[in-house]
């Protein structure tokens, strides 16, 4: 069966499916996205994941084309289309097709692009075993809280860690982690509280790192908003990171150096298991 995405208000094969040349998306990266993960075909924290959508919209003044219940409705039939369990759906919207000028377009109408990409997350084996990190400067734009779809910072920056042999990029400025290539970036210290850089312009909103952090206030957990440094992460007690594609996934290499004995921590391995429990949903939570 081919794969089904959603385009313009249709869903059809993806072959069959074709933005024009002069999108603002292709032309200038004139849009953002969303990425929200799936498991047991269930949409994970969803909600969120809307609501930073429209914050971004409404950021970039482009117009939100659905509601949320519209939003919801969309993704899940893409998501029983492509009889997809587990993975993530990525969307995203641009301002539409118009005569490449900068100013906005008068009578454009946003693009909507929507596709499902199966994937294993519970079970995946970078989870159990951990992945390397490599630090980059940060060389982005003032604006990071807004998540545009240019991504050329950190395609650079991943396929430098790529080529050094690792799995994620965590950019750097001022000598302070900012947050992974696609993912936001933790440690925990030796006396076992975790860190996390606060949000401001600097970072993107991570809806996972929402999710988890209000999951660690409950569980008792020492919560520490504040900036860290490389060599804070290098000497920490276990690092992690976390995004809706891969849930919370432990660092046990940064730079090439091992993080403590180089083996998945207990923090690390607590706060993903209560992230499962969640994104399983409370029936199967329940079992
Ligand atoms: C730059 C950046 N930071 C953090 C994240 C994690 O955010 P979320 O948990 O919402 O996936 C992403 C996800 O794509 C990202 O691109």
């Amino acid at each position: 069966m081919s794969r089904i995405v959603f385009l313009n208000g249709s869903f059809l094969p993806i072959d069959e499916a074709k933005v024009p040349f002069m999108d603002r998306g292709f032309m200038f990266g004139d849009g953002v996205y969303e990425g929200i993960g799936v498991l047991n075909g269930r949409l994970v924290d969803n909600e969120a994941h809307l609501e930073r959508l429209e914050r971004s919209l409404k950021e970039i003044q482009i117009p939100n084309p659905y509601s949320r219940a519209e939003w919801t409705r969309l993704e899940e039939e893409l998501v029983r289309r492509n009889n997809m369990t587990e993975g993530f759906v990525y969307f995203q919207v641009t301002r539409g097709v118009a005569e490449r000028d900068f100013f906005f377009p008068t009578d454009a109408r946003p693009t909507v692009a929507m596709f499902t990409q199966a994937k294993s997350i519970a079970n995946a084996p970078a989870a159990e075993a951990g992945i390397s990190v490599i630090t980059v400067p940060d060389m982005r734009w003032e604006r990071r809280d807004i998540k545009s779809i240019n991504l050329l910072a950190q395609v650079l920056a991943k396929q430098a860690a790529k080529e050094a042999g690792a799995q994620e990029a965590w950019m750097v400025q001022d000598g302070y982690v900012t947050e992974g290539g696609s993912s936001s970036a933790f440690i925990v210290t030796k006396a076992g509280s975790i860190v996390v850089r606060p949000l401001s312009n600097a970072i993107l909103p991570g809806i996972t790192r929402k999710s988890l952090l209000q999951m660690s206030r409950e569980d008792g957990i020492v919560l520490e908003e504040r900036l860290f440094t490389v060599n804070e992460a290098y000497d920490a007690a276990e690092a992690f990171l976390t995004s809706a594609s891969n849930f919370v996934v432990p660092v046990v290499r940064i730079d090439g150096r091992p993080v403590a004995d180089g083996k998945p921590g207990p923090v690390t391995k607590r706060l993903r298991q209560l992230y499962l429990q969640m994104a399983a949903g409370p029936a199967l939570a329940a079992e």
